[in-house]
């Protein structure tokens, strides 16, 4: 009996012990998992902007504000951490530092999936599918339908609309869909709508090819076509796409001037993705570039909203305009060349800082002016200047432990610039070093981030400087950073020129040392706040 039960009895250890080492591997692999989540999590979720829980995010869309909340939507993949089947991911805020993601707004159907556009609140109910009483939240979205793409058919993107009843958390598809049928254009997406008052109508604009096209409608639900624009103007090396229009006021002259942007990629200054913008004016049917700045556009340094290399298809919020009338914007801080491959794994990407556009008068006609819209107060934890001093050849303006350079905000003011190149370097022990700075003699600001940290995981992601022109000519220079654990952005004389990139070190930063390239008379002080944003 014994004898008969021993091999029984071996067996079912082995098996046990067979299950729990099995068990023990997965917990390993699990707990392993877990502590690189945890370490990814500690070294690459941005501080001050907004990132998707998990998995995959590109563009901002239907960005639009009401009774003190801002909404931003996001094109999104919930299901995996690179682009797949679009939906629209939801996020609000109150004072655009703190966001709070809600469950998806927007899912596939059987039109397709879910690509980028807009919305907008409906307060007069011009579309019907609200009442006055309760406001209708319109979306207009392109649907993708990416079976018939497959297929070979050129008319699979067209336009769609959703609607809110309680003010953007949920939405009804519209019943009849598509608004807007494709006339047989590959690319043909990406709406925004504006509500044009002085008229009492709503305007459409979308990417269509290498051009934008520009539709009105009563109702937001019967649109009529009313022009294009783009050939020949502005860059051509990629597909148009993300188009905004909105009027604004000329700082100095009161002028109002329509401003449209559109982004392209590829065809950026420094490499696929970028936001090109044009200056003119829009009569409710056509968009009139101003004959003066289609005279300054040159070819390829035509004029961009950012120019480095992370910010793209950037929008701007419906129901929203600062005192001055400016309008609010927000784009997403990565590029098509490397998006999918940048070092997070749980999430995929991230949104810029809100920043408020504004238009001002300079000696080359208007420019797009950019500067951050978030009231930081609310958020600083420590603040200190740096006294003038030369800089001779090197000085140290931020000292490691003085503050946390992963949330941090540092205007620096130069005077007395001589033809020389200035580098601004941050670093840290490891020593890995980001640098950007001005080359005065050739009027070009520069984004080096060769030595950035992880840089392997894309050929391009760090294989040249970025760029960008000065407009200025003024041999005093400010230069105001808002730093968090992946991300510059960088405004110069007053957000004229902008730069956004993004960066990836094993360590954060610890210092800031600004160095010249010869002996200079130049002087240099600085102003640092350190932010403590909430945690969730
Ligand atoms: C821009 C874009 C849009 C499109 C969306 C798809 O980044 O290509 O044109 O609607 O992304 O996710």
């Amino acid at each position: 009996m014994i004898k008969a039960t021993r091999p029984i009895f071996y067996f079912f250890v082995g098996a046990l012990l067979f299950f729990f080492s099995g068990c023990q591997k997965t917990k390993t692999k699990q707990n392993r998992n877990m502590l690189q989540t945890n370490q990814e999590e500690v070294k690459y979720r941005p501080k001050l902007h907004f990132t998707p829980t998990k998995n995959w995010m590109n563009d901002p869309n239907g960005l639009f504000y009401l009774n003190g909340t801002y909404h931003l939507y996001f094109q999104h993949h919930p299901d995996s951490n690179v682009w797949g089947p679009m939906h629209w991911g939801h996020a609000t805020s109150t004072d655009l530092i703190h966001w709070k993601e809600h469950s998806i707004a927007l899912a596939p159907d059987r039109l397709g999936t879910i690509f980028s556009g807009s919305a907008v609140v409906d307060h007069q109910n011009t579309s019907g599918l609200g009442s006055l009483e309760n406001t209708p939240i319109i979306a207009i979205y392109t649907n993708h339908d990416a079976e018939a793409a497959e297929q070979g058919s050129t008319t699979f993107q067209t336009q769609s609309i959703a609607y809110s009843l309680d003010e953007g958390y949920t939405w009804e598809k519209y019943s009849n869909n598509p608004v807007i049928k494709n006339p047989g254009i590959q690319d043909f997406r990406d709406p925004k709508v504006i509500w044009m008052e002085s008229q009492k109508k709503w305007v459409l604009i979308l990417a269509a090819g290498q051009e934008t096209q520009f539709y009105s409608s009563k109702n937001l639900i019967d649109w009529n076509f009313e022009s294009r624009f783009g050939e020949g103007v502005g860059n051509h090396e990629g597909v148009w796409e993300c188009p905004d229009l909105f009027p604004m006021q000329i700082k100095e002259t009161g002028q109002i001037k329509w401003v449209h942007l559109v982004s392209i990629n590829p065809g950026g200054p420094n490499g696929g993705s970028a936001t090109q913008y044009f200056i003119g004016d829009f009569d409710g049917k056509t968009f009139t570039l101003d004959p003066e700045f289609k005279s300054r556009i040159d070819e390829k340094h035509a004029y961009w909203v950012d120019f480095g290399r992370d910010n793209y298809a950037g929008v701007t919020f419906a129901n929203w305009k600062d005192p001055e009338g400016n309008p609010l914007f927000i784009g997403w801080m990565s590029n098509w060349q490397y998006a999918p491959q940048v070092p997070t794994t749980g999430w995929r990407s991230t949104m810029t800082l809100p920043r408020i556009l504004e238009l001002v008068q300079t000696n080359n006609g208007p420019l797009l002016r950019s500067s951050l819209a978030p009231d930081f107060k609310s958020i600083t934890a420590k603040k200190g200047t740096v006294p003038e001093m030369l800089l001779e050849e090197k000085k140290t303006v931020i000292p490691p432990g003085e503050i946390d350079l992963s949330a941090a905000q540092i205007t620096i003011h130069l005077k007395e610039l001589a033809p020389t190149r200035y580098t601004f370097q941050l670093s840290n022990s490891n020593g890995e070093t980001l640098s950007f700075g001005y080359d005065h003699q050739k009027k070009t600001f520069f984004i080096d981030r060769s030595a950035s940290g992880e840089t392997r995981f894309s050929p391009v992601f760090a294989a040249q400087q970025s760029l960008a022109p000065r407009f200025r000519d003024d041999s005093t220079l400010t230069l105001k950073m808002v730093l968090d654990k992946t991300s510059i952005e960088l405004f110069m004389d007053e957000g004229e020129t902008v730069m956004t990139e993004i960066f990836f070190p094993q360590a954060p930063y610890e210092k800031v040392v600004v160095s010249a390239d010869q002996k200079t008379v130049t002087k240099i002080s600085a102003a640092y706040i350190e932010f403590k944003p909430q945690q969730e």
